[in-house]
């Protein structure tokens, strides 16, 4: 899959903004603060309906505007196709897939897979548990809808049993808790059980990568640090629950799940150096590209953020060469010589305060 065309207007700092895209490699250069990653962010929405920044939608719609708009024309398996998503202000945001408006945003999910790659991405190891666990949701929930819609509802519970124990402050209302306690156990364990199996095909693919990334030196394997296990998880909610209502918030679920690293079985989060945990999250990333692949029988989109400068060489190298046949759209400062060495690059724009100039490569 690849997108041809994308159009934008009031999109941040883009008035209207129209860009033909290349099947190959794409690159966005320019300045800071001047619209490159606004451009990636507005194609990652077509995918996903959010910023992957967290932004709220009132945000995106550009300063003085009260509606954005974003058309996405792609071509997947031969076949073009149309994404249409209006963004309002104080309402919810309108998407059409080839002209048909669709109700609920999991619909869009698995029309378009995008793999986006940032220097946040390289902290991942050692940020929170929060950042380890979006991980495993935004593949998730693009592989998978009932996943996204199952965690959509598990988050629902968990808000309303929260504000259950905020009103209740002293725990007198046992039997609503109740309620709340068995319905966020049959979502939590639909969760644990595909969250558990998206480590498992990630270790299968994972080991080899970054066997080639360490010369053969690591042996690299995930490990899923469930906050409580499938068989636990009815008893340990109930053993928490005095502490739940003391503390105003549920303890007990994947909510509070998090993901180890293990290189020749150390924990590479609490021992591993910074250039360690570099290439172990540039692995992961190399993993779920892989991953894709092999489950949609497609080639995803790959988004670079500003990521090759963030690199050393063995390990851009690395990178570079796993995007052969991958529709790649690359942001820098300066498109630098290594770039135009070991890319043939198809399109390059210059991005300058929200216009996007040029576009053939020669
Ligand atoms: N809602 C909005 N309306 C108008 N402009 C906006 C809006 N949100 C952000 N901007 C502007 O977008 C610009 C930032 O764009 P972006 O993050 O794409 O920059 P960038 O080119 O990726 O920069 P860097 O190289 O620093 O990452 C800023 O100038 C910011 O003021
Ligand atoms: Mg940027």
């Amino acid at each position: 899959m690849f997108i041809e065309k994308l159009a934008l207007n009031n999109y941040r700092n883009y008035d209207n903004a129209d860009i033909t895209f290349s099947d190959g490699i794409n690159i966005l250069y320019g300045d800071n603060a001047q619209g490159k990653t606004n451009i990636l962010e507005a194609v990652y929405m077509t995918a996903t309906t959010k910023s992957h920044r967290g932004s709220k939608d009132k945000d995106i719609i550009g300063f003085g505007s009260d509606e954005s708009h974003i058309k996405t024309e792609l071509k997947k398996n031969d076949i073009s196709h149309r994404i249409d998503i209006h963004l309002r202000k104080n309402k919810s945001k309108g998407i059409a897939i080839d002209m048909i408006p669709i109700k609920r945003s999991a619909d869009l999910f698995g029309m378009i897979n995008i793999i986006l790659f940032s220097p946040e991405d390289l902290t991942i190891i050692k940020d929170g548990p929060s950042e380890r666990r979006r991980f495993m949701d935004m593949e998730l929930c693009q592989l998978n809808r009932i996943y996204y819609n199952n965690l959509s509802t598990y988050n629902k519970i968990l808000n309303q049993r929260n504000n259950q124990l905020k009103d209740d402050m002293y725990g007198k209302n046992r039997d609503i808790l109740d309620v709340w306690d068995s319905q966020l156990i049959d979502y939590g364990l639909k969760i644990i059980k595909d969250r558990n199996n998206f480590i498992d095909m990630i270790n299968e693919i994972i080991v080899d990568i970054h066997r080639v990334l360490t010369n053969d030196k690591e042996e690299l394997r995930l490990v899923y640090d469930k906050n409580v296990s499938e068989d636990n998880f009815a008893i340990e909610l109930c053993n928490k629950r005095d502490m739940d209502i003391r503390l105003m918030s549920t303890s007990v679920g994947p909510h509070r799940d998090d993901i180890s690293f293990m290189i020749n079985d150390i924990d590479v989060r609490k021992y591993g150096s910074q250039g360690q945990q570099r290439t172990v999250a540039l692995s992961l990333k190399l993993a779920e590209i892989e991953l894709v692949k092999k489950i949609i029988n497609d080639n995803p989109i790959l988004l670079l953020d500003d990521v090759m400068s963030e690199l050393d060489s063995t390990r851009r190298d690395a990178l570079l060469s796993s995007i052969s046949n991958i529709q790649t759209i690359i942001t820098c400062t300066g498109y630098d010589d290594f770039i135009k060495e070991r890319l043939s690059i198809d399109k390059i724009y210059k991005v300058e305060q929200g216009k996007i100039l040029g576009g053939n490569y020669e």
